[in-house]
């Protein structure tokens, strides 16, 4: 069942609505502003409700603070060196918003538009058109997100086509704190995650080629760990991204859909299982949090995400895009899947 009110309204005067997915004990609260995942509830060990989402409780919040909390993210999400890629030997230069970078879609990106919603049973089906030359992409994109809350899994299906080729690489940038949002750092959380390699970056995040092997490294959760366990480690990559920020490269081929993660709060005892059919998955440890929440100040650390996605910059390193490109061919359609799963004991 899905039940809607009003959030409240945008600086410019739209309404925005909180649609409510209900799953026996279990609900989602989604907005059309940003797609954005507003809050989740799921029972602890013990059956007490805990919100495991980092969000708001205002409009104005979402329109003014950084950080991208719980919102859909496009039309590309992670960063594109210099903002600049090449499609047919013509150069589109994107909006630069991190460093000479661009990062998740740009000046106004997804986050930031109020999506058509459409209840379709139990799901609700998010849609936009982003128009042609939109922060300077080509092609018309029409997108739809599907989501889904049945058992304890949020479900999320990302399609896009385009009438143009153009890049799209979609994700959903969720926060989240096992032990209920507001209650502290998540850096006590086991997090196991099925990687060999993530892609290092420039000083300025960008993966520009090559992988390093996790093995011995602080980058290694093959074996659950604890998140802040190495996070303060002596490591040039580490270092560059203030903690965790990086792309893990999944074990899959690209479209093959897998349990690629698994976090736990030794406190609540809540687990969130992680699938994807996606190539790689951002580990952001949310190592520049600082605002106010829905329940109390979100500090450095006080949510992590797990944003799945191609990897970061392919458009622009072939080796990268081998692994799952994000270019998308007039007509084609892009669709991919990602799911997380919360259960307690
Ligand atoms: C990026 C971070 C960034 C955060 C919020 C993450 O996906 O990897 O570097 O600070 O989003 O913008």
């Amino acid at each position: 069942m899905i039940t809607t009110k009003q959030f409240g309204k945008t600086a410019d005067g739209k309404t925005v609505t909180a649609y409510t997915l209900h799953d026996g004990n279990n609900s989602m609260t989604v907005l059309d502003l940003g797609g954005t995942v507003q809050q989740i509830l799921v029972p602890d060990k013990n059956g007490n409700l805990t919100d495991v989402i980092l969000g708001y409780n205002t409009v104005e919040e979402y329109e003014q603070n950084g950080g991208y909390l719980g919102a859909l993210i496009g039309r590309f999400g992670n960063r594109i060196g210099g903002g600049k890629f090449v499609i047919d030997g013509k150069e589109y230069q994107l909006y630069l918003n991190d460093r000479g970078n661009h990062l998740h879609g740009g000046k106004d990106g997804f986050n930031k538009k109020i999506w058509n919603a459409e209840i379709v049973g139990d799901k609700l089906k998010l849609s936009i058109l982003s128009p042609d030359m939109e922060e300077n992409y080509p092609g018309n994109l029409k997108v739809e997100v599907t989501y889904s809350f049945a058992g304890g899994e949020w479900k999320i299906e990302y399609r896009a086509v385009s009438d143009k080729k153009t890049c799209v690489n979609l994700t959903n940038h969720a926060y989240f704190n096992l032990d209920g949002e507001g209650k502290g750092d998540a850096l006590d959380h086991l997090l196991q995650i099925d990687c060999d390699y993530i892609t290092p970056t420039s000083p300025t995040m960008i993966p520009e080629g090559g992988y390093r092997a996790v093995k011995g490294t602080p980058f290694d959760f093959n074996a659950p760990k604890a998140i802040g366990r190495d996070i303060e480690a002596d490591d040039n990559d580490l270092k560059q991204g203030g903690g965790y920020d990086h792309c893990h490269v999944l074990k899959n081929k690209c479209g093959e859909y897998i349990k690629y993660a698994e976090a736990v709060s030794p406190k609540t005892g809540i687990k969130m299982e992680c699938f994807t059919d996606m190539p790689a998955v951002q580990f952001y440890a949310g190592n520049f949090l600082s605002q106010k929440g829905k329940s109390g100040f979100y500090a450095k650390r006080y949510g992590f995400c797990l944003e799945t996605q191609a990897i970061p910059n392919n458009v622009n390193v072939p080796e990268y895009a081998e692994k799952g490109s994000s270019i998308l061919e007039a007509g084609q359609e892009y669709h991919f899947t990602a799911a997380y799963r919360f259960s307690a004991k």
